[in-house]
């Protein structure tokens, strides 16, 4: 971690009762914490943008009895190998499973993992998290 540096910040008094408000809602302790992680997701998004490296999760819910469902599930994280770190499978129910997806890559092509994943027919629910390697936050 990098040298501590203080500053100053002048805002508007209700913005800042208004960040205050805010942070108390998410538990932050201090506004020196809340304004660290909002840089550092500012950064992360950046990173996305900008088509740089980037980690992320993607989550799937599906239904296993779906024909030729886990073919795809299984052939499309085949095609994309390089990019995934892990891959973590639960059993929700007797339908229903839940795929947890960790990638590494360029923004763009974890992208397209994400989108591959999500539209392959049956797949109820998908999310991608877009998270950073952690070498652009500080
Ligand atoms: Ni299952």
């Amino acid at each position: 971690m990098s040298e501590l540096v203080r500053f100053g910040v002048s805002l508007e008094k209700t913005l800042l009762e208004q960040f205050d408000t805010l942070n108390r809602e998410k538990k932050y302790t201090n506004r020196s914490e809340a304004l660290r992680d909002m840089i550092r997701r500012e950064l992360v998004q950046k990173a996305w943008r900008e088509g740089r490296e980037v980690a992320g999760a993607i989550t799937l819910i599906y239904d296993h009895h779906t024909r030729d469902l886990m073919a795809k599930v299984t052939d499309t994280q085949h095609d994309f190998q390089r990019l995934i770190i892990s891959t973590q499978h639960i059993h929700l129910d007797h339908h229903h499973c839940l795929e947890i997806i960790a990638a590494r890559g360029m923004a763009e092509e974890v992208q397209l993992l994400a989108d591959a994943l999500m539209s392959i027919k049956g797949v109820c629910h998908g999310t991608l998290s877009m998270s950073s390697t952690g070498r652009e936050i500080g």
